[in-house]
């Protein structure tokens, strides 16, 4: 594939499965509290079908009120990771999307409890939020311990997968950085496979974290069961820095 992306952008997005879970346990009242007192707040707007139902692009400037980078972490979890790199990196604005309203309200109480004032938060699919980025709006993006998905009549549901990511390499600036962290060396596997062609060059892979990486829940687990974490970086094809 081409530095330049095929379609800058598609009006008409094809109707999709989502397979995970989006409802988890009764919600704590703290965490209801949580999700009515704050996610409006700190949710963009223009992202949902409902919101947006032409799909009309929207200005990330809009996010956080000026240009800043805008880095995107694709399935938070719980948040933890979103919320270290917002209070690490004051100057960038992160983006966040997560369609499991647990985490949501997860990450929300973080977000009180540390403080932080740049993190942005889309409660759903993050090929809806991809859909209506503009071209190379993403300076950073992070898919930390992605769905593993281990049958392989299931391979094609992961995230690193087309559907996935010739949209994330759209909305990514030429020469940012895309990491990934996973436990599942089939994941690693496919993941090397399948992120080059989709306009992303190798930088690094191993067991050793980035300097500034805060290791999730899911990462904890994996620890506890005895598996062992990789870490794939990848830069944006047709830019020097990432
Ligand atoms: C295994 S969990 C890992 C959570 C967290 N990143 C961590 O490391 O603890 C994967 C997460 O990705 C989310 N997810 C799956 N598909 C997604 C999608 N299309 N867009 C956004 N998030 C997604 C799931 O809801 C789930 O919370």
């Amino acid at each position: 594939m081409s530095d330049t992306p095929k379609s800058a952008f598609d009006p008409n997005p094809p109707r999709r499965n989502f397979y995970g879970r989006r409802h988890g346990k009764t919600l704590r009242q703290s965490q209801k509290g949580y999700l009515s007192e704050d996610l409006g707040d700190l949710r963009p707007r223009g992202i949902t079908l409902q919101d947006n139902p032409d799909r009309k692009p929207v200005d990330p400037a809009g996010f956080f009120g000026d240009d800043r980078p805008i880095w995107l972490e694709i399935g938070f979890g719980g948040g933890e990771h979103m919320v270290h790199m917002a209070a690490r990196y004051p100057q960038i604005g992160m983006i966040g999307c997560e369609p499991f309203i647990n985490g949501v309200a997860m990450l929300l109480g973080k977000i009180r409890a540390a403080g932080v004032g740049n993190v942005s938060v889309h409660p759903g699919d993050a090929r809806d939020l991809m859909d209506v980025l503009p071209d190379a709006s993403i300076s950073r993006a992070f898919l930390n311990y992605p769905d593993p998905w281990p049958k392989a009549r299931h391979h094609r549901r992961r995230f690193v997968t087309p559907e996935h990511l010739v949209p994330l390499a759209r909305v990514m600036r030429p020469g940012a950085q895309f990491r990934v962290a996973t436990d599942i060396p089939d994941y690693v596997r496919q993941t090397l496979e399948e992120v080059p062609p989709a306009g992303f060059d190798l930088v690094s892979e191993g067991s050793q974290p980035w300097d500034d990486w805060l290791s999730t829940r899911y990462e904890q687990k994996a620890l506890r069961e005895g598996r062992v974490p990789h870490y794939v970086t990848f830069r944006r094809q047709g830019g020097e820095t990432g």
